[in-house]
């Protein structure tokens, strides 16, 4: 959830590590802080807030010659966001940043603090820290002393540690939180995901869990439960541009524009002429397989909800979803028939990924649905498809969502095709509808231009119903969770048939209505429970292609001859429609409070 950056090297080290950590704010902007060791000397600086603050802090501050360094971006768990709960955390002579949780970091906080040892700050981090210092008075070897430290931490963990004991080293250890190293000549880079070390290091190794070790003198010493370790390094990538605004007020903007774009890298070598590709998995993946189960969280679940109807209308095969946080702790029965699906745009969230563990020792076959190679959760799967989104820095996932349902559906047509449930001219009719998706997304001027000028009228009531039927549903929860997100508003996404069943006790003009109302599905139904709405009042803002005169509101879309083209095009309006009215309340809507992109605890 955090974002941890860290340097052995000759070169300036406050600056590597801020551009690193700015690179990584996305993930948690509570506070941040750095901590420098050259020669003998030991700097630390932390502030809290975002990174501009630790910015100004430092900025008379520069490192010269040889150091190490290490730099922590923070989003809080234990204990509140201040200064004092801000990493690097700090021992008597030693200093450590850390991702992830200890969960038995209360027992080992007593069990220290029984020898005379004096805590700062309410965080689990500290222990780690108090905890090498202690081994370290009893054993004078440094590294042996960090070795029986990471032996007692319980739980997920990603840390660095630098001591003026051994002021030329940084130590590591990596277990369930993610953590790379870079390199280039004798510098040493570590990071929590590889954007803060592009254009600086050339060659990259990802760390497995139960990896350890040190760094000294340019070179790597690496440990596991096995004693030494040997690895190989691979080539970097060099391409940020990606990465930036290209002129957006907001990433969130740029990705909602970049949709149409990288929804063509998606289906790319995958839908062709007349067929589906998946060079990713084997001939007879999916034999033996009768059923699927898809875990995610967020957005991910969402994009998964809309799959099951694809998954058993279009590949006729059986599929539950589940909430990953839900599904880890319900004792689920599961059967060597079913293929285990995780979603997840950053491929590191706890949930998702301890579900993906559950699976895998229960003997099932893993398929990872991700946004980023070589993410745990792909390492971790027995086969992946990457949604090949590019990077997406807005915590409000737009892209990601749209290029994960587009691999969905691929994937159900995929499945139909190897199963032979698809008939061929449902086949075509399907990629015909595919081919189209990169149009349905564009967004044009004018339809950014009326939700702007309509988001004025929805910046106070008492909240919002996203209301859809089928997989209008899901998108209808997806519109509702993107609104709460960056407006802080009440927002909730309704299967339109329900609202009868109680919530419609809450209409009245200040309750906004956003109708999700395609031609292509269930028209007639939704519009009846549109106009039961209207009926007791509530302000009905529609999406639809047909004209609906009881709306306060109508926001005409251009596609209507198959439901996943309604589907992407009312996509996109909700997600201008919430950020547009963010905009106007002048919110962060690039990082909305109390969220992180990376989600890496439970
Ligand atoms: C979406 O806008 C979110 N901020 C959030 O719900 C996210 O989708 C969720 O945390 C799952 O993340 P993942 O896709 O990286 O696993």
């Amino acid at each position: 959830m955090c974002g941890i950056v860290g340097y052995l090297g000759l070169n300036e080290k406050k600056e590597i590590l801020l551009d690193g950590l700015q690179e990584l704010e996305y993930r948690g902007y509570d506070s941040a802080g750095i901590a420098v060791i050259e020669g003998n000397t030991l700097h630390n600086f932390k502030a809290i807030g975002k990174l501009k603050n630790l910015r100004e802090k430092t900025k008379n501050y520069a490192t010269k010659g040889f150091g190490v360094s290490i730099g922590h971006t923070r989003w809080a768990t234990h204990g509140k966001p201040t200064e004092l709960n801000a990493h690097p955390h700090l021992g008597q002579y030693s200093y450590v940043v850390h991702n992830g949780i200890i969960e038995n970091y209360q027992s080992l906080k007593e069990e220290l603090q029984s020898k005379g040892v004096t805590f700062l700050s309410q965080t689990d981090t500290e222990t780690i820290v108090h905890l090498f210092e202690a081994n370290h008075t009893h054993n004078k070897n440094v590294f042996s002393a960090f070795e029986e430290t990471i032996e007692r931490l319980e739980g997920a963990y990603a840390t660095l540690l630098i001591t003026e004991a051994d002021s030329d080293t940084i130590y590591f250890a990596k277990h369930g939180s993610p953590m790379l190293v870079g390199f280039h000549g004798d510098d040493v880079y570590f990071a929590s995901s590889d954007t803060p070390i592009i254009g600086k290091a050339t060659a990259v190794y990802y760390l497995d869990d139960g990896d350890y070790g040190y760094a000294s003198k340019g070179k790597l010493h690496l440990f596991d439960a096995n004693g030494a370790k040997a690895f190989t390094k691979q080539a970097l990538t060099t391409d940020k541009i990606s990465a930036q605004k290209d002129g957006y007020r907001f990433f969130m903007e740029k990705e909602i524009y970049e949709q149409s774009n990288v929804m063509t890298d998606t289906m790319m070598g995958r839908v062709l002429d007349d067929t589906i590709r998946l060079d990713e998995l084997e001939k007879d993946f999916f034999k033996d397989i009768t059923a699927i189960k898809i875990c995610a969280c967020g957005t991910s679940y969402h994009s998964a909800l809309t799959s099951a109807y694809l998954f058993e209308r279009i590949a006729k095969v059986r599929c539950d979803i589940e909430i990953a946080s839900e599904f880890r702790y319900k004792e689920p029965l599961l059967t060597k028939d079913t293929l285990f699906i995780t979603i997840s745009q950053s491929g590191e969230t706890a949930d998702t990924l301890e579900a993906l563990k559950m699976a895998k020792r229960a003997g099932l076959k893993s398929l990872s649905i991700c946004n980023v190679d070589n993410s745990s959760i792909v390492r971790e799967s027995d086969a992946s498809i990457l949604t090949r989104a590019g990077i997406e820095k807005g915590v409000a996932s737009t892209k990601a969502f749209a290029t994960q349902t587009m691999v969905l559906w691929i994937l159900s047509l995929y499945i139909g095709q190897e199963k032979k449930t698809l008939s061929k001219e449902t086949l075509e009719t399907e990629i015909n509808a595919m081919i189209h998706t990169p149009k349905a997304l564009i967004v044009s001027d004018t339809l950014h231009e009326k939700l702007h000028r309509l988001s004025k009228r929805y910046l106070h009531g008492h909240g919002f119903f996203f209301i859809g039927r089928d997989i209008f549903f899901p998108l209808a929860l997806e519109g509702a969770l993107k609104l709460k997100e960056i407006s802080y508003m009440h927002a909730e996404g309704y299967p339109a048939g329900e609202m009868k069943h109680g919530p419609i006790a809450l209409a009245d003009s200040e309750l906004f209505t956003i109708a999700l109302m395609p031609k292509t599905m269930h028209y007639d139904k939704i519009k009846s429970n549109v106009e039961e709405l209207s009926a007791r009042d509530a302000t009905i803002c529609a999406i639809s292609p047909l004209p609906f005169d009881l709306a306060d509101d109508f926001i005409q879309t251009h596609y209507d001859s198959h439901p996943m083209l309604e589907f992407f095009e009312m996509m996109v309006v909700t997600q201008l429609l919430a950020l547009e009215i963010s905009v106007r309340l002048g919110n962060d809507v690039d990082m909305p409070r109390n969220l992180a992109k990376s989600v890496t605890v439970e």
